[in-house]
């Protein structure tokens, strides 16, 4: 085992640190960014589909569902096609809606997950054309799909999800380029952009991989914390929720993860000088909104932990500790602004010295509903 973790301590260290690989692994091939095309057979082959689809439905369960909500913004900005997110097993159980004309796309890293078949199922019994994105190869739902496409991540042995969750982006945000090209819904020079920003993005998590000592230093700061809050706007909304997960899977801390403007809807009422809040506060993502939102947390004498970009400085002024990412497009934020909160769970864990890799109660495959 202690070969399989390639020196690391855990193999979830060691899968946050494979990303910058696993991310280029899954768009190696795909992105031919100096012709400016996406290729991917399991799309061409159904493009009609996708070009026609009335609605796009993701259905999904944990990180996967985050991934979703990720994949959600993207379409809607990149191709202009609606997207509606499903939980599986709420969707499942819930008579939903579902068009012939719905494409219908399953995320799930071990294609195994008893929830998100039955989603699938029933979405085939309705008609709709149902699209796979797994990670292990051959694997039920890979098989229970009328198409689809595989992250290439490699395989994922850490029950908390990490690599898993930015190659699914990544093959997302391939997708929704490739719809958005044939669409015309993003100009030549947008999509070329979004291309060649996309090719950067393996050296940027690389970059922001380098916050693994600041992380410590946090996770060191608030690892007898008994609550966390994660807040972000955006595109950084669905990775203030996976930021809140990591900590809650691996470390037992209770944790959520709330869209920075309903803070004043609730969460709020929880700020003292006890609680931990993380803030994803980078440029592109309505920072002068969030940066306000900082301020009514300092003014309630929440510690504030700031994920910001590169050089920032008005965030910088209020929080207790900023942790900086490289620039990128806004779309690519949240594959960068995951990295600092995934190394942040895993220190808070070590230093608690919980089974990081396979945390109490939990399971990497969830094949009973
Ligand atoms: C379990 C795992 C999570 C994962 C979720 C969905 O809860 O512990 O890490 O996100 O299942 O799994 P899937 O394989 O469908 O992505």
């Amino acid at each position: 085992e202690q070969i399989e973790k390639g020196g690391y301590d855990h193999f979830m260290l060691k899968e946050i640190y494979e990303q910058p690989d696993a991310i280029t692994d899954t768009f190696r091939g795909r992105m031919l960014v100096d012709k400016g095309i996406v290729k991917m057979a399991g799309i061409d082959d159904n493009l009609e589909k996708f070009l026609n689809a009335r609605r796009i439905i993701i259905v999904a369960c944990g990180t996967s569902w985050h991934a979703g909500l990720v994949a959600e913004y993207i379409f809607e900005e990149f191709a202009r096609i609606p997207v509606e997110v499903e939980y599986a097993s709420e969707f499942r159980y819930r008579n939903p809606i579902v068009y012939k004309d719905d494409v219908v796309i399953a995320i799930s890293q071990s294609g195994e997950t008893a929830d998100t078949m039955a989603a699938i199922k029933l979405a085939k019994d309705q008609g709709a054309f149902v699209f796979g994105v797994c990670n292990v190869v051959g694997s039920s739902i890979s098989r229970e799909t009328h198409a689809g496409a595989y992250t290439h991540a490699g395989p994922e042995i850490g029950v908390a999800s990490t690599k898993a969750f930015t190659t699914q982006i990544t093959i997302l945000t391939l997708i929704a380029l490739k719809l958005a090209k044939h669409k015309g819904t993003l100009s030549n020079s947008e999509f070329r952009a979004y291309l060649q920003e996309l090719e950067r993005i393996p050296a940027k998590v690389a970059k922001a991989l380098k916050s693994n000592e600041q992380a410590e230093h946090v996770a060191s700061q608030y690892k007898d914390a008994s609550n966390a809050l994660y807040l972000g706007r955006g595109y950084n909304f669905p990775v203030a929720l996976e930021g809140a997960l990591k900590l809650k899977e691996i470390s037992y801390i209770h944790a959520e993860g709330y869209p920075a403007a309903e803070m004043k809807h609730g969460p709020i009422a929880l700020i003292d000088e006890q609680m931990p809040v993380v803030v994803i506060a980078t440029k592109k993502g309505h920072y002068e909104k969030v940066v306000s939102n900082v301020e009514e947390i300092k003014a309630r004498s929440g510690k504030i932990i700031g994920i910001v970009t590169e050089g920032d400085e008005e965030v910088k002024k209020l929080a207790d500790h900023v942790i900086e990412i490289p620039e990128t497009l806004e779309p690519f934020t949240p594959l960068l602004a995951t990295i600092p909160l995934q190394l942040l769970s895993y220190h808070i864990a070590v230093m608690l010295e919980k089974n990081v890799d396979q945390p109490r109660n939990l399971a990497k495959s969830v094949t009973v509903e």
